[in-house]
């Protein structure tokens, strides 16, 4: 999948493409015995994945830091399907002490977890410190959801266990959704909407942007692929730097030992057990 497939929507060997919609790659799918965290399941992408994965039965447990919004999401929701499932908790990805509070409401819901969508994330963000003293983007992006990954593991593995997935387990995959103009660029939204204006066709709608990651988590033919890395719904090639497995437990190392001592610091007890 190149440029071309991108401006054109030609689709890939999935069958699907840039110009596929959330809808589209999910349709006929019966998830019903589903439950997915969603992170950032208030707005832009992860919002209409949490829209199209409840219209498929799934039942969707939104991790938002503004429950306001995210209210307003969920009554969209079951304004368009009324028998949706939808929970809200509250969850702050730059926080250690938010992340364990939404981990612990979460296994008090004593509900299986099927998939974990690592959605939410912020981006241009002037330099600012979280509580944490974590520069921002990187707490919130990559620290907040290495440690809600791990936080859960154990969770989506008595679910894989009690579901009966044989062979299956966890799988894991990584998907690029393209360019959407959310509030993702609220920091450079002039550039951006400029940037637009020339390069138009490289950009997607907001249900072509939630395609992929509702792809990913729901097509059966994907059931049992790990390890990889999608865009417009089709596996690519991931750049050198995310194929490097030295940089790749450095950063695992790194991220371990900053959330130790965030923890240590803050009386959390987090157990250097990952
Ligand atoms: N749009 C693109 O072109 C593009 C391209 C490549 C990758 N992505 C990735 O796609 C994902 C979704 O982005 P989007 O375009 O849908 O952006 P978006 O509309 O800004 O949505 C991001 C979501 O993340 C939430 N969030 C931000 N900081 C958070 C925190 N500390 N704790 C919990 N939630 C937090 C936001 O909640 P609030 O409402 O509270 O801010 C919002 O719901 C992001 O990971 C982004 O990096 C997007």
């Amino acid at each position: 999948m190149g440029l071309y497939s991108l401006i054109t929507g030609r689709r890939g060997p999935s069958g699907f493409g840039s110009a596929t919609t959330a809808e589209e790659v999910t349709q006929g799918i019966d998830a019903t015995h589903l439950t997915a965290i969603i992170t950032g399941g208030a707005g832009g992408i992860g919002m209409e994945t949490a829209r199209v994965m409840a219209k498929r039965g799934v039942h969707v447990v939104i991790g938002a830091r503004n429950i306001g919004a995210a209210e307003n999401g969920k009554a969209e929701i079951l304004r368009q399907n009324t028998n949706a499932r939808v929970t809200l908790l509250h969850l702050d990805l730059s926080s250690v002490k938010s992340i364990r509070a939404f981990v612990r409401d979460f296994h008090a819901l004593h509900l299986p977890l099927n998939l974990l969508i690592n959605n939410a994330g912020v981006m241009f963000c002037p330099y600012q410190l979280s509580e944490d003293e974590i520069e921002l983007q990187f707490a919130t992006n990559h620290i907040g959801h290495f440690l809600l990954t791990n936080l859960l593991l154990d969770t989506m593995k008595t679910t894989a266990k009690t579901s009966g997935e044989e062979g299956v387990n966890i799988t894991v995959n990584s998907v690029h959704p393209g360019l959407i103009l959310t509030n993702l660029f609220q920091h450079t939204a002039l550039l951006m909407r400029f940037l637009k204006f020339f390069s138009f066709y490289l950009w997607k709608n907001i249900p072509q942007g939630a395609a992929t990651t509702c792809y990913v988590a729901l097509h059966p033919t994907l059931k049992g692929v790990t390890g990889k890395y999608f865009a417009d719904c089709n596996e690519v090639t991931p750049s050198k730097l995310a194929r490097d497995e030295t940089l790749a437990q450095k950063l695992w190392d790194f991220s371990v030992k900053l959330i130790n001592s965030v923890s240590k610091k803050n009386y959390l007890g987090f157990e250097d057990t990952i």
